[in-house]
């Protein structure tokens, strides 16, 4: 079926899209757990990172079958999720329903069954001995972090769930103040269609050639700065797939929005290098051919470059 997508740049404004576009129906819940969550992590001195991972859809229709997405395997964010605990950070994890997610995505989901075993009287379950020391090593550093209260997973589908869950979000983690950090790697949907003009049910399709006119999400990240979480440290991630602009729309981003740090990747080299952008000075991070061969993340680097500059952050702001 042919399909016309048009993109109209006329765009409601920040603040209005939250009057007019419905709230997910758990988003109470979901606001309580972010308020608990981060007034513990006050009480136990604890620095807390929010990692958004994974894309956002955009539907089609009120009753969706059809819906548009945006591209992310939610790695990046599982990965850094895991390295950030290592840290001692508390981790609010805000993930795209399905995306990868931190000490899981060890596992194949499709391979699950392979892994367990039935004794002779098939009345009991167990793990087969070569997942054994896998299994162990996860589950015991994914147990901890659960037993100590560090980690809370809440999960999105839309743009509009997103939008809604991230501002929670950032306003919960107001009450750590500076040592709370934002680390957005999730791949956002920047046009819509706004739910007052979406079709009730499923678009029939006729034979002929589909036109759907989208428009602008509005860019929510000046009101984050400013007035979601002023006091955090906050990581935007910049992706493209023409190298040659990466550095210009990174730097351009950093200068709009005057956050702490821009993350610039390209797609195809995302797992092996990356630039990070700090107002007056850009620096690579990347894994060379051997690290990649003994499973080294470009994660653990970049977590470990984002720590260390938030620590000074705390420091140089309490001066
Ligand atoms: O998940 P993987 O497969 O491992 O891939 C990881 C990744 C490539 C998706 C990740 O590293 C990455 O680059 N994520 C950012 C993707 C992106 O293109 O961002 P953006 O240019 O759409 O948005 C830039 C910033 O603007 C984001 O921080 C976003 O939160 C913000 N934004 C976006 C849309 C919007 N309406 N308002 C916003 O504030």
């Amino acid at each position: 079926m042919a399909e016309c997508i048009a993109i109209e740049s006329t765009s409601m404004s920040a603040r209005a899209f939250f009057e007019v576009e419905k709230r997910p129906q758990n988003l109470e819940s979901s606001c309580l757990k972010l308020q608990e969550f981060s007034q513990l992590q006050k009480e136990e001195g604890r620095k807390l990172v929010v990692i958004t991972s994974g894309g956002t859809t955009v539907p089609l229709e009120h009753r969706a079958v059809r819906f548009i997405d945006n591209f992310s395997t939610g790695s990046r964010g599982a990965a850094s999720a895991e390295y950030f605990l290592e840290a001692g950070y508390a981790v609010i994890f805000l993930h795209r329903k399905e995306a990868l997610l931190p000490f899981y995505r060890h596992f194949n989901c499709s391979q699950f069954l392979e892994h367990l075993a039935v004794n002779d009287e098939r009345s009991h379950v167990s793990v087969k001995d070569d997942v054994v020391p896998k299994l162990l090593s996860v589950l015991l550093r994914y147990q901890d972090v659960s037993n100590q209260k560090r980690f809370l997973m809440l999960e999105f589908t839309t743009v509009t769930d997103y939008l809604f869950l991230l501002r929670a979000a950032a306003e919960a983690v107001h009450v750590i103040g500076r040592n709370a950090m934002l680390y957005l790697a999730s791949a956002v949907s920047d046009f819509y269609i706004p739910s007052t003009e979406l079709p009730e049910h499923k678009i029939q399709s006729s034979g002929k050639p589909l036109t759907v006119t989208l428009q602008a999400v509005p860019k929510m990240f000046g009101l984050l700065v400013q007035d979601w979480a002023p006091d955090a440290f906050i990581v935007s991630f910049k992706l493209e797939t023409n190298k040659e602009l990466l550095l210009q729309k990174s730097e351009g981003a950093l200068d709009k929005y005057q956050h702490n740090v821009v993350v610039g990747n390209v797609l195809e080299t995302r797992k092996r290098q990356v630039i990070i952008v700090t107002s007056g000075e850009v620096e690579g991070v990347a894994i060379s051919k051997e690290e990649l061969h003994q499973g080294v993340e470009i994660e653990l680097k970049l977590v470990d470059n984002l720590a260390k500059k938030h620590s000074r952050y705390c420091r140089e702001t309490k001066e």
